[in-house]
């Protein structure tokens, strides 16, 4: 798209694990605004096993046929060697990377109790350590440049919980602390890193969820927010949004009012007589910043 709105004409964008699913949707709407995408898939299966070229192929062979540029990264995310092949695929081939999309992804679903070591770390390795990795790539070339837009693809698993995924669920929350960091350290450089939480369709929740569910969830649905939080006019930064069947939201981190005792005044009796009004969230605050938590938590001993 010649002068695409969002100013995402002659850009460059990189969307990991874009072979299928959510980065497949992505991939193809930043080609229809006029993007560069590199297609990054490791084209295995879902549980993080095999690889292959096949997948990645796919989407770019249909971002041209719709007059899109797009090519074929098959990295893996999770090594340092992966991630700099990915953001080289970037530079030789459009000079440049404006756009990272972190989201490619695995599942090795368990209870607790049955989690291995293996399944532990594959999780942390792809989500993580990929994540991680791919950002720390891209980091240096979007300071230098003054410009970057970076999304990272969290889970309401991580933000809730969610039964049977101990791994991804903590490798997701754990993102999200990255992403607020990051947000933090890119401010002045013109980079934007923001989190989605999305819920789609795909080959990773087609096993978890009802056909009459999985059908109003399509991963089109998600791609608007992505590409929008890449724009080059965003406004915001270090946010979290919940994103699907056309619903797009954004979180906010709530603070009961509590009880504020003195260092004497404080024991396990002081806390169980105060469990209700410590619990209590009717004039609870949303908290922006770490200043804002430690000054809630001081204000009583500051005057
Ligand atoms: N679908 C949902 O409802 C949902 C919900 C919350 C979060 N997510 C997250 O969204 C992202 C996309 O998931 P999806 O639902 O489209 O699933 P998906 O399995 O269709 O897509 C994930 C892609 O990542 C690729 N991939 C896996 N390991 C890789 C690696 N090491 N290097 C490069 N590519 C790799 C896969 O080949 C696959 O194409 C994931 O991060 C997932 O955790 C999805």
């Amino acid at each position: 798209m010649a002068n695409d709105p969002f100013g995402l004409n002659g850009r460059t964008a990189v969307i990991t694990g874009a072979g299928g699913g959510l980065g497949r949707t992505h991939a193809l709407l930043f080609a229809k605004h006029g993007a560069n995408v590199v297609v990054n898939d490791l084209g295995g299966k879902f549980d993080g096993s095999g690889k292959g070229s096949e997948m990645a192929d796919k989407v770019v062979a249909e971002i041209k046929a719709a007059g899109g540029k797009a090519v074929a990264n098959y990295d893996s995310v999770s090594t340092e060697a992966g991630a700099a092949g990915i953001v080289k695929s970037a530079i030789d081939a459009f000079g440049r990377i404006d756009i990272l999309v972190n989201n490619a992804g695995i599942l090795r679903d368990k209870s607790f109790v049955n989690m291995t070591d293996a399944d532990w770390d594959i999780v942390f390795a792809v989500h993580v350590k990929g994540t991680y990795y791919c950002t720390k790539a891209a980091w240096p070339l979007m300071r230098e440049q003054k410009y970057g837009r970076v999304v990272i693809t969290s889970s309401a698993s991580g933000i809730y919980g969610n039964f049977g995924q101990t791994n991804y669920a903590a490798a997701k929350m754990g993102l999200i602390g990255l992403a607020q960091t990051l947000a933090l350290e890119g401010e002045k450089y013109n980079i934007r890193v923001n989190t989605i939480a999305p819920v789609a369709a795909s080959r990773m929740t087609e096993s978890l969820m009802p056909p009459n569910i999985l059908e109003k969830l399509q991963p089109e649905c998600v791609s608007p927010l992505v590409v929008y939080l890449c724009s080059e006019n965003i406004d915001v930064n270090g946010e979290v949004y919940e994103v699907g069947a056309g619903a797009v939201a954004r979180l906010e981190w709530l603070r009961s009012k509590g009880l504020a005792m003195t260092p004497e005044q404080i024991n396990v009796e002081a806390v169980a007589a105060a469990w209700k009004q410590i619990n209590d969230m009717t004039d609870a605050k949303v908290l922006r910043s770490i200043g804002e938590s430690t000054q809630a938590t001081l204000a009583h001993c500051l005057g």
